[in-house]
C-alpha cells in the first residue's frame, strides 16, 4: 500500500474519530457517534494491517483470538458489570504499552535506526510509554478488584504515603537518567524493569488509596492514563495515527475526570492524592444511625399518589440498572404523560456505575430525550413538583451530603427532592448505597417509602394505575 493511501486512510480516521467524540457528547447523536468510531477503527486496522509484511499469520491468529474473547465478554457483561469491564479493558491498554516498550527497546536494530540526540529522544519515549503503562495496568486492575467487590473499598491510607509516591517519583527521573545513558552503550534493561517495578507499585497504591465514593474519577482518570499510554506508544513506533487517537482519549478522559470531580465537588488533586470516600461511611457525626422512623407505602397508594400529581420527577439511580426496571419506568412514563401529568426525568451526573449509565438505559427503553434533563437544569424545579420517584437511588439524593462536612460524599451536589410535596423511594431495604452513608431523606416527613424490587414494585404500581 502506497505511503499516500496510509496518510489519507489515517487522517480520514482521525476526523471519524473527532466526529465520534462529538457525537458521544450527546444522547441522540451517539449511536452516529459509536458508528463513525467504529468506521474509523476498522480503516485503521485495515490500514495498519496491510501495512504489516512479515508474520501475518500470528498478527491475524491474535487478532481471532483476542476478537473472540471480546466478542464473548461484551456479549456475556451485564449492564451493571460495565464499570468492571471498562477497568479491566483499561489494564490491557496499558499492558500492550508496556510490552510493546520493552519490544521495542530490545529491537536489535534500535541502535542502527537511532544516535545522539534522536536515541536520547526514542528512549525517552519508551521509558514513558512503559512508565504510564505499567500505572495503568496495575491501576486498573486494582479499579476492577475495587469496582467487582473482590477488594474491599476503602482507601488504605499509609503513614506519610504523600512522602511514599514522591520517592517513587524520583527514583523514576533519576531510573530514566541512567538508563538513557545505559542505552546509548547497548544496555539499560536493569533500570527499565526497576522502573516498571515502580510504576507498578505506584499503580497499586495509588487506586488502594481511593476510596468507594470517589471510584467514578478514578475509572475516567485511568481511561485518561490509557489514551497517553497508548500516544506514547504512537511516538515510540513512530504511528501518527495511535499518537493522535491516544492524545484524543487522553485528554478526553482527563475533560470527563474534570467533569465528575466537579459533580462531586472534588479537587482533582485531592482524589489522586487518595483517602476520601469510604465505603463505610464512618461520619463522626453518626450519619450512618438510624434517624427515626420511615413512613411506607403500598404500590396502588404510591399509584393513587400519582393519580393525584400533575408534576412528577423520576430520579433513577443504581437499583434501577440492577433491577433493570427501566422497561416498566418507560411504561408508566407513558401512562402517565396520556393522562396529561407532566412527567421528567432528573439525572444525576454520577447516578448508577459509570458515566452517562442512566441515559443509556433510559434511551435502550426509548424514554423520549426531551424529558431527561441534567441535575443543573433541573434542580431548581423540586418546589413544584409533587411527586419525585426515586428509583433505586441512594447517594444521589442524600441531603447529608449538603448538611454534613464529616459524610464521606459531603460538598457532593445532589438532586434535592425534598423540596417538593411528596418523595417516594423505592428500594429493597434500609441498607446503604455505594458510599455506604445512611440516607437522612428517608426519615422526612414527605417521604414515603415503598419496599421491594424496583421493577416488582413498578410493575404492581402501572398495574394498579
Ligand atoms: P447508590 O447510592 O449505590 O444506591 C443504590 C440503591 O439502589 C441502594 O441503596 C440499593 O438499596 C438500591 N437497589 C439495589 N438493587 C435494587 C433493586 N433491585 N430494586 C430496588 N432498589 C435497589 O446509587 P446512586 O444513588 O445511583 O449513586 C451512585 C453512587 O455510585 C455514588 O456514590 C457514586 O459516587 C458511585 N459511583 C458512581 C459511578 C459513576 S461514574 N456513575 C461509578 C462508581 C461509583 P437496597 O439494597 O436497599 O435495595
Amino acid at each position: 500500500m502506497s505511503q499516500g493511501i496510509v496518510t489519507a486512510s489515517y487522517i480520514g480516521a482521525t476526523i471519524l474519530f473527532i466526529l465520534a467524540l462529538g457525537g458521544l457528547s450527546n444522547q441522540e447523536k451517539s449511536r452516529r457517534g459509536n458508528l463513525f468510531g467504529i468506521i474509523g477503527m476498522t480503516v485503521a486496522l485495515i490500514v495498519t494491517i496491510a501495512g504489516v509484511t512479515s508474520n501475518v499469520e500470528i498478527l491475524i491468529g491474535g487478532l481471532l483470538i483476542g476478537g473472540s474473547i471480546g466478542l464473548v465478554l461484551a456479549k456475556r457483561v451485564q449492564m451493571t458489570e460495565m464499570p468492571e469491564l471498562v477497568a479491566i479493558l483499561h489494564s490491557l491498554v496499558g499492558l500492550a504499552a508496556v510490552l510493546v516498550g520493552f519490544a521495542n527497546f530490545m529491537d536489535p536494530a534500535r541502535l542502527e535506526h537511532y544516535a545522539g540526540v534522536e536515541l536520547t529522544i526514542h528512549d525517552i519515549e519508551t521509558y514513558l510509554g512503559i512508565l504510564i503503562g505499567a500505572i495503568t495496568f496495575s491501576g486498573s486492575v486494582i479499579a476492577f478488584g475495587k469496582l467487582s467487590g473482590k477488594i474491599g473499598g476503602n482507601p488504605l491510607l499509609l503513614p506519610a504515603r504523600h512522602w511514599f509516591n514522591l520517592g517513587l517519583l524520583i527514583a523514576s527521573i533519576w531510573l530514566c537518567s541512567m538508563f538513557i545513558d545505559q542505552s546509548a552503550v547497548g544496555s539499560g534493561l536493569n533500570p527499565l524493569l526497576i522502573m516498571t517495578g515502580i510504576a507498578l507499585l505506584f499503580g497499586i497504591h495509588m487506586v488502594m488509596a481511593i476510596g468507594g465514593a470517589d471510584m467514578p474519577v478514578v475509572i475516567s482518570m485511568l481511561n485518561s492514563y490509557s489514551g497517553w499510554a497508548a500516544a506514547a506508544t504512537g511516538f515510540m513506533l513512530n504511528n501518527d495515527l495511535l499518537i493522535v487517537t491516544g492524545a484524543l482519549v487522553g485528554s478526553s478522559g482527563a475533560i470527563l475526570s474534570y467533569i465528575m470531580c466537579r459533580a462531586m465537588n472534588r479537587k482533582f488533586l485531592a482524589v489522586i492524592a487518595g483517602g476520601f470516600g469510604t465505603t463505610t461511611g464512618g461520619s463522626s457525626t453518626g450519619s450512618n444511625a438510624e434517624q427515626g422512623e420511615v413512613i411506607t407505602l403500598e404500590a396502588p397508594e404510591v399509584a393513587s399518589l400519582l393519580n393525584e400529581a400533575k408534576e412528577v420527577m423520576i430520579i433513577p439511580g443504581y437499583g434501577m440498572a440492577v433491577a433493570q426496571a427501566q422497561h416498566i419506568v418507560c411504561e408508566l412514563t407513558k401512562a402517565l404523560r396520556s393522562k396529561k401529568v407532566n412527567v421528567r426525568f432528573g439525572i444525576h451526573p454520577v447516578a448508577g456505575r459509570m458515566p452517562g449509565h442512566m441515559n443509556v438505559l433510559l434511551a435502550e427503553a426509548k424514554v423520549p430525550y426531551d424529558i431527561v434533563y441534567e441535575m443543573d437544569e433541573i434542580n431548581d424545579d423540586f418546589p413544584n413538583i409533587d411527586v419525585s420517584m426515586v428509583i433505586g437511588a441512594n447517594d444521589i439524593v442524600n441531603p447529608s451530603a449538603l448538611t454534613d462536612p464529616n459524610s464521606p460524599i459531603a460538598g457532593m451536589p445532589v438532586l434535592e427532592c425534598w423540596k417538593g410535596k411528596t418523595t417516594v423511594v423505592l428500594k429493597r431495604s434500609m441498607a446503604t448505597g455505594y458510599a455506604g452513608v445512611q440516607n437522612p431523606l428517608f426519615f422526612e416527613e414527605n417521604t414515603r417509602m415503598l419496599f421491594g424490587d424496583a421493577k416488582s414494585s413498578l410493575d404492581t404500581v402501572y398495574k394498579s394505575l
